[in-house]
């Protein structure tokens, strides 16, 4: 008998077609039929309801959190069945245990554990704790320039070169589904475009993607979006932007002219896509935006403190408050946290990007939805880790009419699928994982706050992963049934 049938139920399949009612049934972990469905062992109503494909984040950090919160709450509450994990050139693999790769990452990867050393062995480890969702992976030139020269503030050699490029196709080989860089970050920020070039021809005999957070998000977009391009072109592989923003008031608008780049790109026969997240600010590791000789004033002030080991109690707190309560000058608090034992590891939140941009973002064809999501949840992360995919879904869509419910199912779904190499995923099909979400889009939407960073989202009525009930009526039901993708091709293990 069937496992598992939906009832009556209004299907947005992911292709971006119009909705239409019918019943799924669900058995082995697939999609076995959707029409008139016979009994089943769990019948669920869908009356109502809208069912969907289980939403792919395409930018999330949660390589470490598979072993820290296998439950994956934050992210299986929205609806996500699936996060592209490696981003913004940090990935968990390659490892070498006697060098410390995580450090350059300040903790964002933090808490992996295991005896491994490359993709399949972190597949294996991960797959252990019975994830509650899948994960695909990057790899990450941050991680892989840290392994074969350390944080050298220069281009690499011959061999240095030949080892990141062995490391990134020895990813690519065991099912990575691209490169990722963070030319933002240390030490990506020291690597010309040459070298980058050279690591992002490595995924062509793959087809797979180079991925990423772009050397300048703000004074110098333009020239690094026609970085970007240059090097998907020279590569010849496909390229995806990152959370695509203009950062900091004086570059607000310009996202404008660096969508029409994109698009003369794609006009040009180019593979360009991109991601966002819905909201006005941005959340990374605050030591990378300061320099301590020179702090930025006008940063600091719209800086709020998300997770900070050194001194807790300046958690959820913006900077200019801490320091008018504490009577100190704004540029001598940064530094003081900056400097404080494991004040590297302070995660910030940063309030620098215009709505406008958000929603001509969401406007554009090719945007997909990435988190971006830090998954620390001792402090106060960003609320994008918990209400990412139903703020889309309740602001912009319901609210503000800036896209059609099926145009970002879409983007959520079978567009991501077909992007990441998600093999039969991203649609309601037939023969298809079934990897679905039920939802009402009238009642849909983000309860996190900036205040209250991590409530789970209303609206959502069930999430199912491979086949198994993983959240219903709001309560998770811990059957880890999460698979580890492989780009392309069957999940490892199968
Ligand atoms: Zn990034
Ligand atoms: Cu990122």
């Amino acid at each position: 008998m069937t496992d598992l049938t939906i009832r009556n139920v209004n299907i947005l399949d992911g292709t971006g077609s119009a909705e239409y009612k019918a019943d799924v049934e669900v058995e082995d972990g697939r999609i076995k039929s959707i029409g008139n469905a016979g009994p089943a062992k769990t019948e669920i109503d869908g009356e109502g309801k809208y069912l969907a494909p289980g939403f792919i984040d395409t930018h999330a950090h949660d390589d470490g959190a598979f072993f820290r919160h296998p439950g994956m709450e934050f992210k299986l509450a929205q609806g996500v069945t699936t996060v592209v994990s490696g981003n913004c050139g940090f990935s968990a693999i390659p490892l070498d245990p006697t060098k410390d790769t995580v450090a350059a990452s300040g903790g964002i990867l933090a808490g992996i554990e295991g005896d491994f050393h490359d993709l399949e062995g972190y597949f294996a480890a991960a797959l252990e704790r019975k994830p509650a969702i899948n994960n695909m992976m990057l790899v990450g030139h941050n991680t892989v320039r840290t392994l074969a020269m350390g944080m050298e503030r220069r281009a690499p050699n011959t061999n240095e070169l030949a080892k990141m490029k062995g490391y990134v196709e020895g990813a690519m080989e065991q099912g990575a589904c691209g490169f990722s860089t963070g030319l933002i970050y240390r030490p990506g920020r020291w690597s010309e475009t040459e070298e980058v070039i050279q690591l992002a021809a490595t995924a062509r005999p793959f087809d797979a993607l180079y991925t990423t957070h772009m050397r300048n998000e703000g004074e110098h977009l333009l020239e690094a979006v026609e970085e970007t391009l240059l090097i998907g072109r020279e590569s010849d592989v496909h390229v995806h932007i990152s959370h695509h923003k203009s950062a900091g008031q004086p570059n607000w608008g310009k996202v404008n002219e660096s969508l029409q780049r994109v698009d003369k790109a794609l006009a040009a026969g180019q593979r360009v896509t991109l991601d966002v997240y819905p909201y006005t600010a941005g959340s990374g590791r605050m030591i990378e935006y300061f320099n301590l000789d020179n702090i930025n004033r006008s940063l600091a002030e719209v800086i709020r403190i998300a997770s900070c080991p050194a001194f807790r109690e300046y958690e959820g707190r913006m900077l200019v408050d801490v320091a008018a309560e504490k009577n100190v000058e704004l540029t001598d608090l940064v530094l003081e946290i900056l400097t404080a034992p494991k004040g590297d590891r302070t995660l910030c939140i940063h309030f620098i990007i215009d709505e406008a941009d958000i929603e001509t973002n969401l406007a554009h064809k090719d945007m997909m939805i990435g988190s971006d999501g830090i998954p620390d949840l001792n402090g106060q992360p960003h609320p994008r880790l918990f209400g990412t995919f139903p703020r889309v879904l309740s602001h912009y869509v319901r609210d503000r009419n800036i896209l059609s419910l099926r145009e970002a199912v879409r983007r959520m779904t079978s567009l991501s699928a077909a992007t990441f190499g998600l093999t039969d995923r991203g649609q309601i099909r037939e023969g298809y994982w079934a990897d679905l979400v039920l939802f009402d889009p009238d009642t849909i939407k983000d309860t996190a706050t900036y205040d209250d960073p991590k409530r789970e989202p209303e609206g959502i009525d069930l999430v199912v992963v491979n086949g198994e009930i993983a959240c219903r009526g709001g309560s998770h039901s811990g059957v880890g049934s999460g698979k580890m993708l492989r780009y392309r091709r069957s999940a490892f293990g199968e």
